[in-house]
Formats: C-alpha cells, structure tokens, sequence
C-alpha cells in the first residue's frame, strides 16, 4: 500500500511499543514493574463518576452532540480559570472543550503551520509535539532545556533569523519529563520574545494541579499579553484522576481557537453528552481530594528520590507532576541501552531521556502511578543491580 511519505518521518507513540515488550514479559511469568506509565493509578471521585453514570441513563443523550459543546461546560472552564488562576476569559470565543488535551496538541499543528513552517518545540519534551510538527509538514527548531537553565528554554539562545520565521514555541510548565517548573518571571520574558518575534505560544499546562510543599504552578494566560499571544492547554485528566475520560480543553487566543473549532468541526462529533455533564460538575465541585492525592505522590515521591540517591543517583525533588527525573548512574554513556538491561535483568522498566530529545540523553523518567510498597520494590531491585 502506497501510505503517505510523511508517515515515515516520525516514531509510534513510545509507549505503544514498550507495552507489547511488557505484555509479553508478563505473559512469561516476569513481575515487571512498569515506572514508564504515565497513567494514574487514583480513581476518579464518587461523585464524579455517579453524575457521570446517572447522565449514562437519560436515552436523549446517547445522540450525536452537537458540534460544539455544551455552553454550561464552555463556562465552567472558564470559571475554573477564574477561580484557579484569576485568569478571564469569554466562554464562548475564548474556550474550547477538548476530547482528551491530545487532540488539541495534535491539531494545533495543523492550525498554525503550513508545509515549510518552523515551529520552536523544546528538546526533551512530550513526543507528541514533535509527531504534530511533522504530521503537520512543519519543520522543527529544537530548542534545548538543559539542567543548568532549570529545563527552561534559553531564549536569548534562539538564533533571531530562525525566530523571525518560526510561527510557535511549544512551552510545558510544570514539565513532562524533566518535572522542571517555570516561575512568573520567565512567562513575562516568553511574552516580551514571542511579540517581538511575533510568534504564537502554545502552552501545555496538564499538570497544574498535581503538586507539592506548598507550591501552585501559575497558568502562562495569567499574564499580561498572554491571549494576545498564545492560548493554554490544560485537561481533566491528571487533575481531575480520569484520564479515560478524554476531557481536555484549551484557552486563549480567539483566532487560534476559532482554527481548532473549524478543524474539529470535521475531525469528530464533539464530546459524549455525560462526559460533557460530568465534566462539567466535576469542575464546578469541590476539589480536597486533590490535597489528599497530592500527598500520597508527595509520600511515593520522597521513597523514589530516597532509593535514588542511596544508589548514587543525581536527581532534583520536583515540586510538581508525578515524574520524577533522574540522571543515570555515572559512566553510563547510553540511557536506552541501560533502560532495556535494566528491564532485563530485575524487570523494572523506566523511560530513557534519550527517548525524549538528544538533550534527554543522561537521564531517566520514572513515574510515580504505583503504591510506596511497589515502588519500594522497584527501588531495591535498582540497588541490588547497581551495586551486583
Ligand atoms: C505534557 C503532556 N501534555 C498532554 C498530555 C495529554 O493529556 P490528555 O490526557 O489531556 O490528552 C500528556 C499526557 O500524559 C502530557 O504529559
């Protein structure tokens, strides 16, 4: 079959391939401990799923809804903003329901770039932006997050000829993979460039509300200039523990939404009347659990960050997302060849930086989606191996 060339250009999810390699592990007797998995193992809350269940039973919405979503969500993701943030914004121009924020990091691509476009996308990061940019006939300027700038991008670095011509920078606060988080000050740097150049800021903020000690990871619309600039994605799945949902959303700039909307009006049907009720609840409902679920990745945290360094390892505490990140063991020259022996030898899979960017190489991602027991488990298996 004579599929697209652009096909090739670009790498299946990389979970997609390592769970077929953990499946068949599994299948062969191993307790393969998998600290690659980004999905939380915390339940949504009862109330979230009974309104979810209860709109399951009215018959009239099992129809197709209508393109666009329910103006009652529109407004409660406004509110959550408000309320969040201090940020405003007008529900109906300046908010969009997503399925999942990934069908907004996808399509995002195709609204702002034409084939030969230059998109800014941070080396490492989330592998999907890369994926878009491709998909999209993009070309990708990778902008590098180094350790001794905080994982944040240096952007007196960013060569201005190439920032003339880029359309948009891709920023993820707090970050996936490196955890790293980003303060007030460089969201107003970011605005100054971006206007300057006059480059649109995608920022992905999924995150926001999965943190620690104290801290409050700010939203890149809460300062000034911000709309006029860029728009925001943020999501249910993380915060909200339901990732199966597929709820995301994106806020911001109203032309760039107003591209989404005309894309998506024919890429999907918009989004299952009770996840639009449930959704909807669940943001204007109360939000203690968070306290709580915060505090048992605080706790799995700490037991990673403790085995880690009793073995030798460099890494930093993160103050948010349930990542953390981790140099490898000194004198190991290749992230991914250590990964695989590692899961060969004590079956304990963590994700090689490597597999996130070049700039990734030197470090590994573990997640903290297992109970302290388990991961205490996956911590003295490390030790054994690297100390055998
Ligand atoms: C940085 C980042 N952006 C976006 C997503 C996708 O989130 P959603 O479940 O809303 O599609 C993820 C999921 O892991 C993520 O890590």
């Amino acid at each position: 079959m004579k599929t697209s060339r652009r096909l090739n250009d670009f790498d299946a999810y990389l979970g997609t391939t390592m769970n077929v390699i953990l499946t068949k592990m599994r299948e062969k007797g191993k307790d393969v401990i998998n600290l690659g998995l980004g999905d939380p193992d915390v339940r949504p809350t009862e109330r979230q799923m009974k309104v979810l269940a209860d709109a399951c039973l009215v018959p009239d919405n099992h129809h197709y809804p209508s393109f666009y979503s329910m103006m009652l969500l529109q407004e409660a993701i406004a509110e959550w903003y408000k309320r969040r943030f201090g940020v405003t914004c007008d529900p109906e121009a300046e908010v969009l329901p997503l399925l999942g924020s990934a069908q907004g990091l996808f399509h995002i691509h195709t609204c702002m770039l034409d084939p030969g476009d230059i998109a800014l996308v941070p080396d490492p990061c989330y592998p999907a932006y890369n994926a878009g940019v491709k998909i999209a006939g993009g070309v990708i300027e990778p902008v590098p997050l180094l350790k001794e700038n905080g994982f944040l991008p240096d952007l007196d670095m960013i060569d201005p000829k190439v920032a003339n011509k880029a359309k948009m920078i891709w920023v993820n606060y707090p970050n996936n993979p490196t955890a790293a988080v980003a303060s007030g000050s460089f969201y107003k740097e970011l605005i100054k460039w971006a206007s300057m150049y006059d480059v649109a800021v995608i920022a992905d903020n999924p995150y926001s509300e999965v943190c620690f000690d104290g801290y409050s990871p700010p939203s890149f619309l809460q300062f000034d200039g911000a709309k006029e600039i860029g728009i925001e994605f943020n999501s249910l799945s993380k915060a909200y523990n339901c990732c199966g949902w597929r709820v995301g959303m994106m806020l911001g700039n109203r032309d760039i939404i107003a591209g989404i909307k005309k894309i998506k009006s024919h890429a999907d049907r918009g989004m299952f009347y009770p996840l639009q009720i449930a959704a909807t609840a669940a943001l204007n409902g109360p939000t203690h659990f968070m306290e709580e679920r915060n505090q048992m990745y605080r706790e799995r945290r700490d037991v990673v960050i403790k085995g880690l360094r009793e073995i030798g390892m460099e890494v930093e505490v993160p103050k948010a997302t349930f990542y953390v990140w981790s140099r490898v063991p000194e004198g190991i020259k290749d992230s991914k060849e250590w990964c695989l022996k590692v899961l060969d030898e004590i079956a304990v899979w963590m994700i090689p930086g490597s597999m996130y960017g070049s700039h990734g190489e030197g470090f590994i991602r573990i997640a903290l989606t297992h109970p302290v027991a388990r991961l205490e488990e996956a911590m003295d298996r490390l030790k054994r191996f690297v100390r055998r």
